[in-house]
């Protein structure tokens, strides 16, 4: 995943860097355009739509927004930390309006769908809200705007899934990249704001997948990871029901693992409930389906877990990672936990401590509570944990959370990993960085072989702290 601070109990785990996109040849274009991403994977996998939907209609990238035509902003609404990171951000990007009157500012994304036209009054200086199934729209958006107009489109789609756009890939490391499967959320979590955001659940063609899959590996892409909010009910049916099957997910993640065995798989997120031995047993044929599984618990309380509406006990949950580890014993598991969460008490909390435990996850996304306008928790339940009792808790979480990566990372001593080199560690251009197929970062001495990013390698761990794995190449 884009995330980037896995074991923080910052409150905005979730929010990735800022990115801006590489210049393209800046003379093919009359116009420039900049963007910036916060929010999940399929927020940046949208900006990478974006940056294609422009260019068709005449505008580059730029990595300076200072010099930009046109400044988007790809906005995350999760929680309230994620939404005033976004307007901390405008008030710096709005200068730009002060260097060239002329620039247009664009809220895309998920606070866009949120506040709608009330983003208007609220921030003067945006021009455009468009929400994240109206991207085709913005040029039209655009040259409304230019007029002087304030242009807005936030309409919902029940098809939309851009299947037929090829996406500008947006920093890339040339390795890894992300593939939108589907679109919008049919589960109602009671503390989310994502189908409100997102919209109804669809799937994207199965075809237009493998081809966009298949164009990454041909331009040296070496891992894929499958996005959607909740994967696992994928579900594709032919227009016509004479021509072909209805694609699941497991099917199509035999289709992706069939393009090339030197391309690796991912897939982000599985909801405990969807997630089947179907697809299990999938992972567990092809080498290169990823041994690793995102599982988000968010609570370890089946009471809690029924006020939240994930539609699960604590005990189905635990046979639930009891069965992965059955049918695949080396695979790595993550989750999502929220502390705090309405009416949570003590005892409760302990239930989360204790299913991290028997989960052994090897890494964890920890929030805690936020409550969002319009959800159904926000509706039913009172917000009533002090904050200081959801910081203490969370700080709780965040401490086992440590232990039990790093009691991972222990169990992994002496073992040798197929890595997937992605470039060279952070620390020094002398070692490089890897994932295992388990999502673990491995980092390693180049020495005398002739690698490059891209390329597989075996390396046996020597060394490890709570995040990292250290090795070396097995000659
Ligand atoms: N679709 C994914 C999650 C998307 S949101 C899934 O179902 O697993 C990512 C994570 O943000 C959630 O798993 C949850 O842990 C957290 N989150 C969502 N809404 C939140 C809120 N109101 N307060 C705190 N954390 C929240
Ligand atoms: Fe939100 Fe639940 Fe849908 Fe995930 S599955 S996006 S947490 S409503
Ligand atoms: Fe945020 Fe929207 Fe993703 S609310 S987490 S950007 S779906």
């Amino acid at each position: 995943m884009l995330e980037r601070m896995n074991h923080t109990m910052h409150e905005e785990t979730r929010q990735g860097e800022a990115i801006a996109p590489f210049v393209n040849d800046p003379n093919a274009y009359n116009k420039k355009f900049y963007i910036e991403s916060y929010g999940c994977a399929m927020n940046f996998a949208d900006s990478e739509v974006v940056a294609s939907i422009l260019n068709e209609n005449g505008f580059g990238a730029t990595r300076n927004f200072e010099e930009a035509d046109l400044i988007l902003i790809n906005t995350c609404s999760i929680r309230e930390k994620a939404e005033q990171t976004v307007r901390k951000r405008l008030t710096e990007l709005r200068k730009v309006k002060k260097i060239n009157s002329g620039a247009l500012i664009g809220v895309l994304g998920c606070m866009a769908e949120r506040l709608k036209a009330q983003f208007l009054e609220e921030e003067k200086l945006v021009d455009m809200v468009v929400g994240p199934d109206a991207y085709r729209s913005l040029p039209g958006l655009i040259t409304e705007a230019e007029t002087g107009q304030k242009a807005v489109n936030v309409l919902l789609s029940r098809e939309e899934t851009y299947a037929d756009i090829s996406p500008i890939r947006l920093n890339t490391n040339g390795v890894s990249g992300f593939v939108s499967i589907m679109r919008g959320c049919n589960n109602m979590c009671s503390f989310c704001v994502v189908p409100f955001t997102r919209g109804r659940e669809r799937s994207r063609d199965p075809h237009s997948i493998v081809g966009e899959c298949t164009d990454l590996f041909n331009n040296g892409y070496r891992e894929v990871t499958l996005l959607g909010q909740n994967v696992d009910s994928y579900y594709w049916t032919p227009e016509s029901s004479t021509t072909g099957q209805p694609v699941t997910f497991a099917n199509l993640l035999e289709m992706v693992a069939l393009i090339d065995p030197a391309l690796r798989i991912r897939f982000s997120t599985s909801h405990p409930k969807d997630i089947t031995d179907d697809v299990l047993f999938t992972m567990a044929k092809y080498e290169n389906i990823c041994k690793y599984i995102h599982l988000p618990v968010q609570s370890g309380s089946t009471r809690v877990l029924q006020l939240m509406n994930r539609t699960y006990t604590r005990e189905w949950y635990m046979a639930k990672v009891d069965r992965i580890l059955e049918i695949m014993p080396d695979c790595g598991i993550s989750s999502d936990i929220i502390a705090g969460f309405c009416t949570e008490t003590e005892e409760d909390h302990q239930d989360t401590l204790s299913i991290m435990r028997h989960s052994k996850y090897d890494m964890s996304y920890m929030f805690f509570y936020s409550e969002r306008p319009g959800t159904l928790a926000a509706r039913r339940y009172k917000d009533d944990i002090p904050e200081d009792v959801k910081k203490r808790r969370l700080a709780e979480i965040v401490k086992l959370q440590n232990a039990l990566s790093h009691e991972s990372n222990l169990k992994d001593l002496g073992k040798t990993f197929k890595v997937l080199i992605e470039g060279n560690s952070k620390r020094s251009d002398q070692d490089w960085m890897g994932r295992t197929s388990q999502n673990k970062v491995l980092v390693f001495p180049k020495e005398q072989y002739d690698l490059n990013k891209g390329n597989y390698v075996m390396v046996k761990v020597t060394e490890c702290t709570v995040a990292t794995l250290i090795g070396k190449i097995e000659p």
